[in-house]
């Protein structure tokens, strides 16, 4: 649908399943750099808001990033900047690649066939972010299940509190207990702000929640869609195999070509009457934008729905555009690279073990992606 609106109607006017009234949808590139980048649109005036949604439950917490304007916006981001810079996530490259070798070794040993998605992808983003946290890997198991639960469009509101009212205490009893034993990881540097006044304990708990979902579902089901398509898309993929470097270039082009959405995510409030695209929104109205319809718009993109995984030109909106760009994105595409390079090295005859039409896909949850990735070699 998104598709036919940035042809036909690219600043649609829009209602969704859940909560109330009518909200803009914006689908073309240069309007969705726009709006995103816009200071007048605001996200802390979604809360407490019961804004068209394609969830019954509003996933991204109050207090969090997501829904905080500058100048909180501005001092929480600057709180975790350090942890998701070039600089670390360089350093956590060379772990994640031993990381990535033992997990496709382990593969080899036991033999084909093997659900990547579950046994590769999976675990492997699920160790990565919960060692930058601080997650404690005895406690994985219980935070997927929160996981779960709070990115299924099936998860009632009532349900939703309550799995997020669990998964913050959890979150406040864990920086309760960084703050009297320190380790090497975030939890632990935002206990330490959180004791000298800079960020306020439901803050802490937003951000460590949001960063810990990201990181575990964002990341498993946009790379196992990468190797699908990698897969789907067999000459392409020989290319890059012989030609190991032109990864971070193919990488991008994934991430523009694969609509890791479901659903629109959190519109944002006009505070004043913008202009985008021709029509004028209204001060207090919300609006939508949609990246993955922008990443195939194709004034912007030559022959869009094409992958290339050789493309070059403007940048993707995959990770977003403006003050919300996606704080985790060198973090995503450093492990993107790690563990799609690690598998083609290690499994050369690496093929789908099913047809692709029998891969079936998450559709009731936020992030889309194979429910399992069947893989033979
Ligand atoms: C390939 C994987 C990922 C994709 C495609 C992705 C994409 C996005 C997008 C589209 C946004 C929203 C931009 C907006 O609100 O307009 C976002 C925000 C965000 N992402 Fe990611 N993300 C990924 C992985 C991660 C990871 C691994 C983390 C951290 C562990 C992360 C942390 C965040 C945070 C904290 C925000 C909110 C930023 C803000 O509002 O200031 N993401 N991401």
């Amino acid at each position: 649908m998104p598709h036919r609106l940035l042809h036909e109607e690219p600043v649609a006017r829009i209602r969704l399943p859940y909560g109330e009234g009518h909200a803009w949808l914006v689908t073309r590139y240069e309007d969705v750099k726009q709006i995103s980048s816009d200071l007048r649109m605001s996200r802390a005036r979604t809360v407490g808001r019961p804004l068209p949604s394609t969830t019954p439950h509003t996933l991204a917490p109050a207090g969090g990033v997501g829904r905080a304007d500058p100048p909180e916006h501005t001092r929480l981001r600057k709180l975790i900047a350090p942890t998701f810079g070039r600089r670390r996530i360089a350093a956590l490259r060379g772990h994640t690649a031993r990381r990535a070798e033992r997990a496709a070794r382990d593969l080899l040993e036991t033999g084909p066939p093997a659900d990547v998605a579950e046994r590769y992808v999976g675990p492997l983003s699920a160790a990565v972010v919960a060692e930058l946290l601080g997650v404690p890997a005895a406690d994985l198991d219980r935070v997927q299940e929160w996981r779960a639960g709070l990115l299924s469009h099936d998860t009632t509101a009532d349900a939703g509190e309550a799995v997020k009212k669990e998964i913050a205490g959890y979150f406040a009893d864990l920086a309760r207990h960084r703050a009297e034993h320190p380790a090497d990881d975030l939890i632990s540097e935002l206990a330490a702000a959180r004791a000298a006044g800079g960020v306020s304990t439901p803050e802490l708990v937003a951000l460590a929640v949001m960063l810990t979902l990201n990181g575990l579902d964002a990341v498993r089901n946009i790379v196992a869609t990468m190797v699908y398509v990698l897969l789907t898309h067999p000459e392409q993929t020989a290319k890059l195999r012989a030609e190991p470097t032109g990864l971070p270039r193919a990488v991008d082009e994934l991430l523009r070509y694969i609509p890791q959405r479901n659903g629109v995510g959190m519109p944002r409030i006009a505070t004043a009457d913008v202009e985008v695209g021709g029509i004028t929104v209204r001060a207090g109205e919300a609006v939508h934008v949609f990246y993955p319809a922008a990443n195939r718009d194709p004034a912007v993109f030559p022959d869009p729905d094409r992958l290339d995984l050789t493309r070059e030109g403007a940048p993707h909106l995959a990770f977003g555009h403006g003050a919300h760009y996606c704080a985790g994105a060198q973090l995503a595409r450093m492990e993107a690279e790690v563990m799609l390079g690690t598998l083609l090295a290690t499994l050369p005859r690496l093929a789908l073990a099913v047809p692709p039409e029998r891969i079936a896909w998450r559709t009731g949850t936020v992030n889309r992606g194979p429910r399992t990735l069947p893989v033979t070699w």
